[in-house]
């Protein structure tokens, strides 16, 4: 904050009263909403009609599937959601003592709390620790996580809360010098990927470094990038994997004696909200976009995550954490005084989270979604070919957009256009992210704005 910003806000606080404060923060929230373009967060909400739900407190502490005696929640609404997404994602319906069924909650925060606890569920899965249904495993393995260049910055705050093992820390402790993907034998910190799409083959090889050395592998596959909303072929990669796997004799299947040898985890904080629906698109002929496959029905995916916030929209986060009950953990941790096993992350979980989900998937049905997914689609195209038009007033601009992605590239503008339209940026590029808010106009509006002579400080 600017010193003139902070002494107008310290004027504000002592002059202000509370509901001229709130009005005036509501009108430039909605000024700013109206242009935004910048971040993957649908601003497309009308959840009026649940206001006076903002007078009862929910709580859906504890398993979704399990009641307790905390009885202000909304775990009906939260099943029924988990039960839409398991649709979304072809995962088997839910039948508590089928391994293959699916299990999962809805987050209290966003894709990151699904990311940690996927991550937590994987390194104690590949550990050997006891399972809700199932004996322990086999013990003393180090379970080690791969992940692209591309991937969330979150990924460091979970591998550093879960102490994790990643083949460029454990590479850089045990095999100095020896990354068998790089010329000069450094390890990287994220895997190399390919305009945002990780590099299966060095993918495979990083893995078969490690696998050949007894360490147990996490892949952590992002289906909707943060910066360019690109997707990682999850059937790829895993073709490259198999063989890997195969040749060091790791188990592929979990039976019911046997755990398999591996995890692979989906962060669709963006994709796996979008895709399905964009695929449904496609079936009815209303796209012909690429249309990556990502979920339950590839057997060898053990975990998924989305932020329900980004695609669905939400007036906070949220988002979904989805798996199969034979990968399942013994809980680890007993809710006393509402006496049943708490098997999710956070104790207490936001009910208004299912609630907004609820509505949001029951007032969007038949065709609609399909509808809005393509309406994406075709507008992230119509604002790559109107921003490639700016070349005309500055013959260094540059548009790029990764294959199907939501999101658009371009040179870093002036930072009073960056503020308006609420931009975010990577070194000198910047992007928007066509969400079911966005309209035409609104990119024409960032085009006309970027068009401008004095549009951009460097020698665009
Ligand atoms: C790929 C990816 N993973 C994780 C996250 C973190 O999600 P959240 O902010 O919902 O925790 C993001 C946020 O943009 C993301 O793009």
């Amino acid at each position: 904050m600017t010193e003139e910003a902070l002494l107008e806000l310290t004027k504000k606080k002592n002059t202000s009263s509370p509901n001229d404060r709130i009005k005036e923060l509501y009108a430039r929230l909605s000024t700013q909403q109206r242009d935004f373009l910048g971040l993957q967060l649908s601003q497309a909400l009308d959840f009026s009609s649940l206001a006076p739900f903002l007078n009862i407190h929910l709580n859906n502490l504890g398993d979704p599937f399990v009641s307790n005696c905390a009885t202000l929640n909304t775990r009906e609404m939260e099943c029924e959601v988990l039960d839409h997404f398991a649709g979304l994602w072809h995962a088997p319906g839910r039948v508590p003592l089928d391994p293959d069924s699916y299990w999962g909650f809805l987050l209290t925060m966003g894709a990151t709390e699904g990311n940690l606890y996927a991550l937590w569920n994987a390194r104690d899965y590949l550990a050997g620790d006891p399972l809700m249904h199932g004996g322990s495993g086999e013990k003393n393995r180090v379970p080690v996580l791969f992940y692209s260049e591309d991937t969330h910055y979150s990924i460091t705050k979970c591998t550093r809360l879960l102490q994790l093992e990643t083949f460029h820390k454990l590479g850089n402790g045990l095999y100095p010098g020896l990354c068998p993907i790089t010329k000069d034998g450094r390890w990287p910190d994220g895997i190399p990927s390919c305009d945002g799409s990780i590099d299966p083959k060095h993918l495979a090889a990083l893995v078969d470094f490690f696998v050949a050395r007894g360490y147990p592998p996490i892949v952590f596959l992002n289906v909707g990038t943060s910066f360019k909303g690109a997707y990682d072929d999850v059937e790829s990669v895993w073709q490259a994997l198999l063989p890997v796997f195969e040749r060091h004799g790791l188990r592929i299947r979990a039976t019911e004696n046997e755990r398999q040898d591996y995890w692979v985890h989906i962060d669709g904080a963006l994709g796996a909200g979008y895709l399905p629906h964009l695929e449904k698109a496609k079936a009815l002929g209303l796209t012909e976009e690429r249309v990556p496959i990502f979920d339950f029905r590839l057997p060898y995916v053990s975990s998924i995550v989305t932020s329900a916030h980004k695609w669905f929209g939400a007036p906070f986060p949220s988002g979904v954490f989805m798996t199969r009950e034979k990968y399942r953990l013994n809980p680890c941790a007993q809710a006393q005084y509402v006496v049943t096993p708490d098997s999710t992350l956070a104790s207490s979980r936001n009910g208004l989270s299912a609630l907004i989900l609820w509505y949001a998937i029951n007032n969007s049905v038949g065709d609609t979604p399909a509808r809005v997914a393509s309406r994406c689609a075709r507008l992230a195209d119509y604002a790559t070919r109107r921003l490639e038009k700016i070349r005309e007033w500055h013959p260094g601009f540059w548009v790029k957009r990764a294959s199907a992605s939501l999101a658009v590239r371009f040179p870093t503008p002036r930072s009073e256009i960056f503020e308006r339209f609420g931009l975010s940026a990577d070194g000198g590029a910047s992007h928007i992210f066509i969400m079911p808010h966005v309209t035409r106009s609104m990119v024409d509006a960032l085009a006309e704005a970027l068009s401008a002579p004095n549009a951009f400080e460097g020698c665009v």
